[in-house]
């Protein structure tokens, strides 16, 4: 029954499963997407030269860059196009880190066998002007060769010079991967350096190590992308030139503005124009780059540039969880609808709608939820065997009693909306109203109207209010929830059996009335007798059952009488169903009450209060007769309970009526015969309206 539930939610799971995968595919769009926001151009400008993106600050076309300095050229005429300032080839910018990758001649120093000179060995770098500087921590100064000199100035004006020298006697001695001095020397170069010329010379023309090294080359390379190797020192490039790849930076020069705390000084000047950005110094600390702030990307240059990067993953985030909440939503409507349904809800609907004027209603969840503060564990009245009673506030400011059961067969469900629905037209003033029910959720929630005053079982147990329980009050009590039963018993056919009469069942109001509560809700009159048969787990509670019912799993109305002859012996004896007494075991109040009376023990047994009250009263003694009466072992011989009520109603009238005159002898001699006892509980024969017609005629 339950795989029936997953195939019908699986439609909306699969659902959001299409919804997460295209959301996933929308956020691995933006996220391709964002480097190209990152880079863009100025609007209406060349935003690539080739394959290589140009962003601006940087422009390619006269008005497109920041300013002439960043004005770069694209020519064309190669293929793919290059991107060049001046006749140094640009091969990728990046804005966030401030570099820029390039390519550079390598300088070389090449000699033939004699020791002649071929080459010019000088090689210059001059981006002197331009916003670009030969990066300090990318690269480094290399020179390679086995009879080697090679030093760089790094500024004409400065005069700053390093250098280093290589010396090898034979290729043997020049190792793979190491640049440390044979066939190879490196060394760093200083930050800033915008015009760079390296120097190569040879100690003796090449001449010895010819053979293997004709040439000597110098150079400034990317220090990631340059391992040496043996055959670089015999490599011979006298006839070719060679480009290396190494790495520049750049930086925005402005004397109008600084940079200071991440923030230029002057923004209006600054080319910094989005909104969400700042800055930094540049990596050579010639100036300074911009930067979005953080959780924004984008060109920081450009206005408007910097868009929240937790933006296109928030609003992703909103829409997911959004469709995420509404999947959920229409699956829990959709749960309690099929609830609803499988409740009976629309038999019940119809039935309801038949029937105008009915007080009877469907609740929603919501206003259960509402009226119990979401079913807050201080709004707890009691915990029953079948559920949890809660006190509960409706919208209208009306008291209610909400039950929540404990799972039912789900099979019973449809029976019980039925039977709902009969228990919402039982109007009894001894029957605690049933205002409605909610039915959207697995285990139908029933809604009564809130009964002030505790329940028959705290008025006689509780002894805090000794005077509480004078016999006529007791009485009345009693004889008012036996017309209840009495009254449920005849109202419908196949008849509402209680099933768990007990003290704690019977509630009183504010003027101590009897409402008999819990009626039909927990247990579900079957039809026939062979769902009776099917009824595996006995309800009901201990000291209440009837022994009957224990062995046949019947449950007839006769076993609403056994339990209220217990309710009697508790008005009579003042003791619990089951209990104990000091020391001794816990024992059944039936049959404690029964060999009680058998042994003509009454006032052993009888409440300390009602001997005190009057003694053992005639009315009494009845009383205790009709509860033996009903706790007879055979559910034939026990008297309907409209017997019982009749018998009860009689005697608190009686009891009400002092003037009503009694013969006491006669009575006494009767009620203390044990074997009447005996005699109806052997023979069975002797019906209690026959009795109570009996005793009461002999009263009058
Ligand atoms: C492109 O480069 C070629 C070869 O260096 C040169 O002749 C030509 O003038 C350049 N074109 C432009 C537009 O600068
Ligand atoms: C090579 O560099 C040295 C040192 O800077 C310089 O003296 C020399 O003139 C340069 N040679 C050429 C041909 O430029
Ligand atoms: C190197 O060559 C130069 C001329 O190119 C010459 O003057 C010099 O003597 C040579 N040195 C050696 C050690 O051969
Ligand atoms: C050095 O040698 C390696 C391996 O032969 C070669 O791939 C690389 O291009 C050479 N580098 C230079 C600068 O000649
Ligand atoms: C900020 O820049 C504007 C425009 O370049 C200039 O007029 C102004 O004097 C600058 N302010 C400061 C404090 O440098
Ligand atoms: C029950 O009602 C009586 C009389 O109205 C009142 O005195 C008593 O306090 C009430 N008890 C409870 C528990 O409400
Ligand atoms: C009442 O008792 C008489 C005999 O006294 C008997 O005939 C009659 O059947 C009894 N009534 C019932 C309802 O058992």
């Amino acid at each position: 029954m339950r795989t029936t539930t997953t195939g019908r939610a699986a439609p909306p799971r699969l659902l959001f499963l299409i919804v997460l995968i295209s959301s996933a595919a929308a956020v691995a769009q933006a996220a391709a997407a964002s480097p190209v926001l990152a880079q863009a151009a100025l609007p209406g400008c060349p935003a690539k030269c080739g394959e290589v993106d140009v962003p601006y600050p940087f422009g390619i076309r006269e008005g497109c860059s920041l300013n002439p300095l960043f004005l770069l050229e694209c020519n064309t005429t190669f293929e793919p196009p290059e991107l060049l300032w001046g006749n140094i080839h640009i091969q990728e910018i990046s804005l966030e880190k401030g570099l820029a990758r390039v390519t550079l001649f390598i300088g070389r120093d090449c000699y033939d066998q004699q020791g002649e000179k071929l080459n010019e060995g000088n090689m210059s770098t001059d981006v002197t002007g331009s916003p670009f500087s030969i990066s300090a921590d990318h690269n480094k100064f290399v020179a390679t060769g086995c009879d080697t000199l090679a030093y760089y100035v790094a500024s004409a004006a400065d005069g700053y010079a390093s250098g280093c020298a290589s010396i090898c006697r034979d290729e043997d001695s020049v190792t793979d991967g190491t640049c440390s001095g044979i066939g190879c020397c490196e060394t760093a170069i200083p930050r800033g350096l915008q015009y760079f010329e390296a120097d190569i010379r040879s100690y003796h023309n090449h001449t010895r190590v010819w053979g293997f090294n004709p040439c000597s080359y110098a150079f400034v390379v990317d220090k990631d992308r340059f391992t040496f190797f043996r055959a670089n020192v015999s490599a011979n490039y006298a006839n070719k030139r060679v480009k290396l790849p190494a790495v520049f930076d750049w930086a925005i020069q402005d004397s109008s503005t600084t940079c200071e705390n991440g923030m230029p000084r002057n923004r209006s000047s600054s080319a910094c124009r989005s909104d969400n950005s700042g800055c930094r110094p540049s990596n050579d600390g010639r100036g300074y780059l911009c930067a979005c702030s953080p959780g924004y990307q984008g060109n920081p240059y450009l206005s408007g540039g910097c868009q929240g990067i937790g933006s296109s993953i928030l609003i992703l985030l909103v829409i997911t969880s959004w469709t995420y909440w509404g999947l959920q939503k229409r699956k829990m409507i959709k749960l309690k609808q099929r609830f609803y349904e499988q409740n009976g809800g629309f038999l019940l609907q119809q039935q309801i709608s038949s029937h105008r004027g009915a007080t009877f209603r469907i609740f929603t969840i919501g206003e259960i939820e509402r009226a119990t503060n979401n079913f807050d564990k201080n709004y707890i009245l009691g915990h029953g065997g079948h559920g949890t009673v809660y006190k509960g506030t409706l919208d209208d400011q009306r008291a209610v009693a909400i039950k929540k059961s404990k799972m039912i067969d789900e099979s019973q469900n449809r029976e019980f909306a039925k039977e709902i629905f009969i228990l919402s037209q039982i109007n009894h003033r001894n029957v605690v109203k049933l205002l409605g029910c909610c039915l959207e959720v697995e285990v139908p929630i029933l809604v009564y109207e809130f009964i002030s005053n505790g329940t028959l079982f705290h008025h006689i147990h509780s002894r805090t209010h000794p005077c509480s329980s004078p016999i006529h009050v007791r009485l009345r009590i009693a004889a008012e929830a036996a017309e209840a039963l009495s009254y449920l018993h005849s109202y419908a056919s196949p008849p509402i059996i209680h099933g768990d009469v007990k003290s704690l069942n019977i509630l009183l109001d504010h003027d101590y009335v009897a409402k008999v509560s819990d009626f039909g809700a927990s247990t579900l009159v079957p039809k026939d007798k062979s769902q009776f048969a099917t009824i595996v787990q006995v309800q009901g509670t201990c000291g209440y059952l009837d022994p009957e019912y224990l062995q046949t799993c019947l449950l007839t109305e006769k076993s609403d009488v056994y339990s209220f002859g217990v309710v009697l012996a508790e008005f009579l004896t003042g003791k619990k169903a089951i209990y104990s007494e000091g020391s001794e075991e816990e024992r059944s109040l039936a049959l404690s009450f029964v060999s009680a009376v058998r042994e003509n023990k009454l006032s052993h047994i009888i409440d300390v209060q009602l001997l005190e009250q009057k003694g053992i009263t005639p009315e009494l003694r009845q009383v205790a007769e009709l509860a033996m009466q009903c706790l007879c072992l055979k559910g034939d011989e026990r008297p309907t309970m409209k017997e019982v009520a009749m018998v009860l109603h009689g005697l608190s009238m009686t009891e009400n009526h002092p003037w009503v005159k009694y013969n006491p002898e006669e009575r006494e001699s009767l009620l203390g015969d044990p074997s009447i006892y005996y005699a109806s509980d052997s023979t069975g024969q002797r019906s209690l309206a026959n009795h109570t017609t009996l005793n009461i005629e002999t009263g009058r």
